[in-house]
Protein backbone atom coordinates (compact mmCIF):
# COMPACT_ATOMS: atom_id res chain seq x y z
CA UNK A 1 0.00 0.00 0.00
CA UNK A 2 1.83 3.06 -1.28
CA UNK A 3 0.35 6.09 1.50
CA UNK A 4 2.42 8.97 -0.29
CA UNK A 5 -0.58 10.46 -1.16
CA UNK A 6 -0.73 11.69 2.32
CA UNK A 7 2.61 13.67 2.59
CA UNK A 8 1.06 16.34 0.89
CA UNK A 9 -0.95 17.33 4.34
CA UNK A 10 2.35 17.75 6.47
CA UNK A 11 2.88 21.01 4.43
CA UNK A 12 -0.65 22.64 5.47
CA UNK A 13 0.12 21.10 9.23
CA UNK A 14 3.43 22.57 9.17
CA UNK A 15 2.19 26.16 8.15
CA UNK A 16 -0.16 25.94 10.90
CA UNK A 17 2.60 25.50 13.22
CA UNK A 18 4.06 27.97 11.63
CA UNK A 19 1.40 30.77 11.67
CA UNK A 20 0.38 30.40 15.11
CA UNK A 21 4.50 30.66 15.97
CA UNK A 22 5.42 26.96 17.12
CA UNK A 23 7.87 26.91 14.08
CA UNK A 24 10.58 28.45 12.66
CA UNK A 25 10.67 30.00 8.78
CA UNK A 26 12.61 27.49 7.09
CA UNK A 27 9.53 24.86 7.40
CA UNK A 28 6.94 27.15 5.81
CA UNK A 29 6.17 26.31 2.08
CA UNK A 30 4.40 27.76 -0.64
CA UNK A 31 2.23 24.49 -1.26
CA UNK A 32 1.75 25.02 2.42
CA UNK A 33 0.61 28.95 2.39
CA UNK A 34 -1.62 28.50 -0.49
CA UNK A 35 -3.39 25.41 1.49
CA UNK A 36 -3.35 27.43 4.52
CA UNK A 37 -4.93 30.57 3.07
CA UNK A 38 -6.91 28.36 1.13
CA UNK A 39 -8.66 26.97 4.09
CA UNK A 40 -9.40 29.99 6.48
CA UNK A 41 -13.20 30.78 4.67
CA UNK A 42 -13.83 26.90 5.38
CA UNK A 43 -12.54 27.14 9.49
CA UNK A 44 -14.03 30.30 9.48
CA UNK A 45 -17.21 29.24 8.83
CA UNK A 46 -16.91 25.82 10.73
CA UNK A 47 -15.81 27.96 14.06
CA UNK A 48 -19.37 29.85 13.29
CA UNK A 49 -21.42 27.03 13.01
CA UNK A 50 -19.78 24.08 15.34
CA UNK A 51 -17.83 26.09 17.68
CA UNK A 52 -14.36 24.42 16.56
CA UNK A 53 -12.51 23.94 13.63
CA UNK A 54 -9.69 22.03 11.85
CA UNK A 55 -6.96 24.37 13.36
CA UNK A 56 -8.27 24.26 16.96
CA UNK A 57 -8.33 20.71 16.75
CA UNK A 58 -4.19 21.01 15.30
CA UNK A 59 -3.30 23.02 17.96
CA UNK A 60 -4.60 21.55 20.80
CA UNK A 61 -3.57 18.24 19.84
CA UNK A 62 0.08 19.84 18.99
CA UNK A 63 0.23 22.02 22.47
CA UNK A 64 -1.03 18.69 24.82
CA UNK A 65 1.87 16.49 23.00
CA UNK A 66 4.23 19.12 23.62
CA UNK A 67 3.10 19.49 27.21
CA UNK A 68 3.16 16.27 28.05
CA UNK A 69 6.84 15.14 26.37
CA UNK A 70 8.61 17.89 27.83
CA UNK A 71 7.07 16.55 31.25
CA UNK A 72 8.11 13.35 30.53
CA UNK A 73 11.78 14.21 29.31
CA UNK A 74 12.17 16.38 32.54
CA UNK A 75 11.47 13.06 33.93
CA UNK A 76 14.27 10.84 32.60
CA UNK A 77 13.18 10.11 28.72
CA UNK A 78 16.79 10.76 27.07
CA UNK A 79 15.20 9.32 23.74
CA UNK A 80 12.16 10.51 21.15
CA UNK A 81 11.12 8.54 18.19
CA UNK A 82 8.91 10.98 15.82
CA UNK A 83 6.89 9.11 13.03
CA UNK A 84 5.58 11.22 10.39
CA UNK A 85 7.61 13.58 11.38
CA UNK A 86 6.44 15.60 8.31
CA UNK A 87 7.34 19.37 8.81
CA UNK A 88 6.77 19.05 12.32
CA UNK A 89 9.39 21.82 14.40
CA UNK A 90 9.26 19.82 17.59
CA UNK A 91 12.76 17.97 16.63
CA UNK A 92 14.48 20.91 15.86
CA UNK A 93 12.83 22.82 19.32
CA UNK A 94 12.82 19.91 21.08
CA UNK A 95 16.90 19.14 20.97
CA UNK A 96 17.97 22.92 21.65
CA UNK A 97 15.16 22.79 24.68
CA UNK A 98 17.01 19.60 25.87
CA UNK A 99 20.85 19.30 24.20
CA UNK A 100 21.26 15.96 25.67
CA UNK A 101 18.08 14.38 24.38
CA UNK A 102 18.92 12.03 21.01
CA UNK A 103 15.84 12.45 18.83
CA UNK A 104 15.29 10.83 15.60
CA UNK A 105 12.17 11.99 13.02
CA UNK A 106 11.11 9.71 10.33
CA UNK A 107 9.10 9.73 7.89
CA UNK A 108 8.05 8.33 4.37
CA UNK A 109 11.56 8.56 1.84
CA UNK A 110 10.70 11.31 0.14
CA UNK A 111 9.34 13.98 3.35
CA UNK A 112 12.07 12.49 5.23
CA UNK A 113 14.71 13.71 2.35
CA UNK A 114 12.53 16.69 2.24
CA UNK A 115 13.24 17.43 5.69
CA UNK A 116 16.32 16.42 5.74
CA UNK A 117 17.15 19.29 3.26
CA UNK A 118 15.80 21.79 5.02
CA UNK A 119 17.59 21.02 8.41
CA UNK A 120 20.86 20.28 6.17
CA UNK A 121 20.46 23.85 4.38
CA UNK A 122 19.75 25.96 7.68
CA UNK A 123 21.83 23.71 9.67
CA UNK A 124 19.10 23.45 12.51
CA UNK A 125 20.08 20.21 13.64
CA UNK A 126 20.27 19.40 17.46
CA UNK A 127 23.66 18.21 19.04
CA UNK A 128 21.47 14.44 18.69
CA UNK A 129 19.17 14.73 16.33
CA UNK A 130 18.99 12.92 12.88
CA UNK A 131 15.80 12.36 10.15
CA UNK A 132 15.95 8.84 8.64
CA UNK A 133 12.94 7.18 6.20
CA UNK A 134 10.51 4.70 7.63
CA UNK A 135 7.17 3.28 6.76
CA UNK A 136 5.14 2.00 8.97
CA UNK A 137 3.77 -0.38 6.90
CA UNK A 138 7.15 -2.12 6.27
CA UNK A 139 9.02 -4.58 8.36
CA UNK A 140 12.70 -5.20 8.53
CA UNK A 141 15.86 -2.92 7.03
CA UNK A 142 15.80 -0.49 6.53
CA UNK A 143 12.19 1.36 6.75
CA UNK A 144 10.53 -0.91 9.34
CA UNK A 145 9.43 -0.32 12.44
CA UNK A 146 11.02 -3.16 14.40
CA UNK A 147 14.36 -2.33 12.51
CA UNK A 148 14.36 1.05 13.60
CA UNK A 149 13.46 0.61 17.15
CA UNK A 150 16.25 -2.22 17.68
CA UNK A 151 19.21 -0.68 15.86
CA UNK A 152 18.20 2.73 14.90
CA UNK A 153 17.55 3.89 18.56
CA UNK A 154 19.59 2.46 21.68
CA UNK A 155 17.14 0.52 23.66
CA UNK A 156 19.12 1.22 27.00
CA UNK A 157 16.87 4.48 26.71
CA UNK A 158 13.65 5.65 28.31
CA UNK A 159 12.17 6.49 25.21
CA UNK A 160 9.09 8.41 23.53
CA UNK A 161 7.10 7.67 20.41
CA UNK A 162 5.33 10.11 18.31
CA UNK A 163 2.79 9.48 15.44
CA UNK A 164 1.23 13.03 15.17
CA UNK A 165 -1.58 13.06 12.20
CA UNK A 166 -0.79 9.74 10.63
CA UNK A 167 -3.13 6.91 12.40
CA UNK A 168 -6.63 8.21 11.41
CA UNK A 169 -5.50 8.02 7.58
CA UNK A 170 -5.81 4.48 8.34
CA UNK A 171 -8.43 2.11 9.36
CA UNK A 172 -8.16 0.25 12.54
CA UNK A 173 -7.38 -3.31 10.78
CA UNK A 174 -4.56 -1.26 8.94
CA UNK A 175 -2.62 0.70 11.64
CA UNK A 176 -3.21 -2.48 14.75
CA UNK A 177 0.58 -4.26 13.26
CA UNK A 178 1.78 -1.66 14.01
CA UNK A 179 0.94 -0.96 17.31
CA UNK A 180 1.43 -4.43 17.84
CA UNK A 181 4.99 -4.21 16.65
CA UNK A 182 5.44 -1.01 19.11
CA UNK A 183 3.84 -2.54 22.25
CA UNK A 184 5.82 -5.89 21.63
CA UNK A 185 9.35 -4.41 20.67
CA UNK A 186 8.52 -1.84 23.65
CA UNK A 187 9.38 -4.40 26.07
CA UNK A 188 12.11 -4.35 25.21
CA UNK A 189 13.40 -0.86 26.37
CA UNK A 190 13.22 0.57 30.00
CA UNK A 191 9.96 2.55 29.64
CA UNK A 192 8.65 3.45 26.20
CA UNK A 193 5.71 5.72 26.02
CA UNK A 194 3.26 6.25 22.56
CA UNK A 195 1.74 9.23 21.87
CA UNK A 196 -0.89 9.80 18.94
CA UNK A 197 -3.98 11.55 17.98
CA UNK A 198 -7.41 10.31 17.75
CA UNK A 199 -11.13 11.98 17.35
CA UNK A 200 -13.65 9.66 18.85
CA UNK A 201 -17.05 9.92 17.55
CA UNK A 202 -20.31 8.02 19.06
CA UNK A 203 -22.31 7.76 15.76
CA UNK A 204 -25.75 10.26 15.51
CA UNK A 205 -24.90 13.24 16.64
CA UNK A 206 -24.66 16.30 14.65
CA UNK A 207 -20.63 16.69 15.19
CA UNK A 208 -20.77 13.04 13.82
CA UNK A 209 -21.92 13.96 10.74
CA UNK A 210 -20.13 17.36 10.10
CA UNK A 211 -16.82 15.39 10.91
CA UNK A 212 -17.81 12.01 8.96
CA UNK A 213 -18.47 14.42 6.07
CA UNK A 214 -14.82 16.28 6.42
CA UNK A 215 -13.23 12.93 7.13
CA UNK A 216 -14.74 11.95 3.50
CA UNK A 217 -13.54 15.11 1.92
CA UNK A 218 -10.30 14.83 3.34
CA UNK A 219 -10.01 11.00 2.32
CA UNK A 220 -10.51 11.72 -1.03
CA UNK A 221 -7.98 14.10 -1.42
CA UNK A 222 -5.34 12.22 -0.11
CA UNK A 223 -6.88 8.52 -1.14
CA UNK A 224 -6.98 7.02 2.66
CA UNK A 225 -9.18 5.97 4.79
CA UNK A 226 -9.72 9.03 7.11
CA UNK A 227 -11.70 7.67 10.22
CA UNK A 228 -12.29 8.62 13.82
CA UNK A 229 -10.65 4.73 14.55
CA UNK A 230 -12.64 4.76 18.40
CA UNK A 231 -16.07 5.27 19.22
CA UNK A 232 -15.39 6.66 22.58
CA UNK A 233 -12.46 6.96 25.32
CA UNK A 234 -13.06 4.03 26.44
CA UNK A 235 -12.85 2.12 23.23
CA UNK A 236 -9.70 3.46 22.72
CA UNK A 237 -8.59 2.61 25.92
CA UNK A 238 -9.74 -1.11 25.91
CA UNK A 239 -8.12 -1.56 22.46
CA UNK A 240 -4.95 -0.26 23.05
CA UNK A 241 -5.32 -2.30 26.18
CA UNK A 242 -5.78 -5.02 24.51
CA UNK A 243 -2.93 -4.88 21.93
CA UNK A 244 -0.36 -4.92 25.12
CA UNK A 245 0.03 -1.41 26.19
CA UNK A 246 0.09 -1.55 29.85
CA UNK A 247 -1.47 1.75 31.03
CA UNK A 248 -3.53 4.35 28.55
CA UNK A 249 -4.96 7.34 29.32
CA UNK A 250 -6.84 9.77 26.90
CA UNK A 251 -6.12 13.47 27.38
CA UNK A 252 -8.67 16.45 26.28
CA UNK A 253 -8.13 19.69 25.49
CA UNK A 254 -10.72 21.03 28.43
CA UNK A 255 -8.18 19.69 30.94
CA UNK A 256 -5.30 21.40 29.41
CA UNK A 257 -7.69 25.21 29.01
CA UNK A 258 -6.03 26.95 32.09
CA UNK A 259 -2.76 25.25 32.07
CA UNK A 260 -1.76 25.96 27.95
CA UNK A 261 -2.15 28.39 25.23
CA UNK A 262 -4.60 26.07 23.42
CA UNK A 263 -7.60 27.43 21.65
CA UNK A 264 -11.15 26.70 23.55
CA UNK A 265 -13.45 25.21 21.34
CA UNK A 266 -17.38 26.11 22.17
CA UNK A 267 -18.84 23.03 22.52
CA UNK A 268 -17.18 19.90 24.15
CA UNK A 269 -14.16 18.73 22.24
CA UNK A 270 -13.72 15.54 20.39
CA UNK A 271 -9.63 15.92 19.92
CA UNK A 272 -8.12 13.56 21.94
CA UNK A 273 -4.25 12.50 22.57
CA UNK A 274 -3.51 9.08 23.64
CA UNK A 275 -0.85 8.76 26.03
CA UNK A 276 0.24 4.68 25.98
CA UNK A 277 3.28 3.34 27.95
CA UNK A 278 4.24 0.04 27.32
C1 LIG B 1 -0.81 15.04 8.42
S1 LIG B 1 0.90 14.79 8.12
C2 LIG B 1 1.48 15.01 9.77
C3 LIG B 1 2.86 15.60 9.82
C4 LIG B 1 3.34 16.01 11.20
N1 LIG B 1 3.32 14.90 12.13
C5 LIG B 1 2.50 17.15 11.73
O1 LIG B 1 1.64 16.91 12.61
O2 LIG B 1 2.69 18.27 11.27
C6 LIG B 1 1.02 13.03 7.86
C7 LIG B 1 2.43 12.51 7.67
O3 LIG B 1 2.39 11.08 7.62
C8 LIG B 1 3.39 10.65 6.74
N2 LIG B 1 3.08 9.26 6.31
C9 LIG B 1 2.12 8.86 5.46
N3 LIG B 1 2.15 7.52 5.31
C10 LIG B 1 3.17 7.06 6.11
C11 LIG B 1 3.71 5.77 6.35
N4 LIG B 1 3.21 4.68 5.76
N5 LIG B 1 4.74 5.66 7.22
C12 LIG B 1 5.28 6.75 7.81
N6 LIG B 1 4.80 8.02 7.61
C13 LIG B 1 3.77 8.17 6.76
C14 LIG B 1 3.32 11.67 5.63
O4 LIG B 1 4.46 11.66 4.80
C15 LIG B 1 3.13 12.96 6.40
O5 LIG B 1 4.35 13.56 6.70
Amino acid sequence: MDTSSISFTALYTGQVWYENGLSAPFFSTPRGRLMYLGMQPLEWMSEKAFGTNLHHLLLQRHHIMDYRIAELIEQGATQVLEIACGLSPRGHLFTRRFPELHYIEADLPDMAARKKALLDEKNAYGPHHKVIPCNILESGAPHGLDYILRNVLDPAKPTVVITEGLVNYFSLQAITPFWKTLAEIGKEFPNLWYFADCYPLEKGTKTYNFIMGSMKALGTITRAEVNPLFSSDQHAIGYLNDIGFGEVKVHEPETFYTQLNIPKSRNKTFTRVIEAKV
